[in-house]
């Protein structure tokens, strides 16, 4: 089987993300949302990132608008029927998950292969909710998608190694470079990752030092492009809460635990960039400062 054609379920960060670079790879990509003003706002954050390519001289304006043109922006999921492979990028609920596979699985025609942009959520258990397990795998993206280069392309006990194949080479094809990942509960990054994140927090819960001086300590310190406040801002308080309480639940490991400031941080709705504060505050995008709230929680 060869994958001619794309659908993304979900337009926000991920899937709007997701959805470009299967355009830009030369896929007819339909790209699906259930509200119109969501589809709006993802394809104008498109149409902001091919610009900075073309800004920078990586893609002509030309190659921006046909990547554009091969996008075809929907409200509905029957417009998915005849697509090749369908990656599902909606919010992170399992139910909500398995409610949209379960649709999916009636109207999308039955050899086209299906894969969940999932974090952290167990692939196998969404796969029960359709009638195509061994078509069925994660395909894990980072952010910000046109950027990141790494895609986890995760196999269950069942999918169909020439599907894992499959997923291996349209990683290839959108320029990413795939790994190999089992369906554990944050896969290889995130189980990497998210302690290491969390044990940013802990360290400013102990007062180890600012929010400042632990960013810059392994920005500087280890040449990481961001330290993990900023990061956890960047990804989301929220949804670095909400994947710590997966590995959590799945580990019963105290590495995986959420720190109490991060929970409370996300009862406050500081959700990071997204909603204007988090660690840093973001009045002026350009130049956040720490939210001086949050220092020295512990001492
Ligand atoms: N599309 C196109 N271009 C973009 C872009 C986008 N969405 N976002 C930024 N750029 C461009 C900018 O225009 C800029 O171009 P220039 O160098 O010509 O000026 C360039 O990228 C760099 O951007 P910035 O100057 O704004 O900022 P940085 O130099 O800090 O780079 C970054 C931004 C690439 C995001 C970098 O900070 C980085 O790599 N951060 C770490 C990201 C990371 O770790 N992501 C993984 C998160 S975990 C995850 O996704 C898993 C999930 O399950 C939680």
């Amino acid at each position: 089987m060869e994958i001619r054609s794309v659908g993304v379920v979900g337009c926000g960060l991920m899937g709007s993300g997701i959805a470009q670079v299967a355009a830009t790879a030369g896929f007819p990509t339909v790209v699906r949302e259930v509200a119109q003003d969501l589809l709006d706002k993802g394809l104008a954050s498109i149409e902001r990132s091919l610009g900075k390519f073309v800004e920078k001289g990586e893609m002509s304006a030309e190659q921006k608008a046909q990547t554009l043109g091969r996008l075809n922006p929907t409200l509905k999921l029957d417009d998915l029927a005849d697509c090749d492979l369908v990656i599902e990028a909606i919010v992170e609920d399992l139910e909500r998950k398995k409610g949209l596979f379960a649709e999916l699985d009636r109207i999308v025609k039955a050899e086209a292969v299906f894969a969940s942009n999932t974090s952290s959520l167990c692939i196998t258990e969404i796969m029960t909710a359709t009638r195509r397990a061994p078509r069925f795998l994660g395909l894990h993206f980072f952010n910000p998608v046109p950027l990141m280069k790494l895609v986890e392309v995760v196999r269950t006990v069942v999918t169909d190694p020439e599907i894992v194949q499959l997923g291996l080479d349209f990683a290839h094809r959108t320029g990413k470079t795939p790994i190999l990942a089992s369906d554990r509960a944050g896969f290889i990054v995130n189980r990497l990752l998210v302690p290491y994140l969390l044990d940013a927090i802990r360290a400013l819960e102990e007062g180890f030092g600012s929010i400042g001086d632990i960013d810059k300590g392994m920005k500087l310190g280890c040449n990481h492009p961001m330290g993990p406040l900023t990061l956890m801002d960047f990804v989301g308080i929220d949804t670095t809460y909400y994947i710590a309480e997966i590995l959590f639940n799945e580990y019963r490991e105290k590495r995986f635990a959420p720190p109490p400031l991060l929970k409370r941080m996300v009862l406050a709705g500081m959700l990071g960039r997204k909603t204007g504060k988090g660690f840093y505050v973001y009045s002026d995008p350009k130049n956040p400062k720490a939210n001086e709230l949050l220092q020295w929680q512990g001492s």
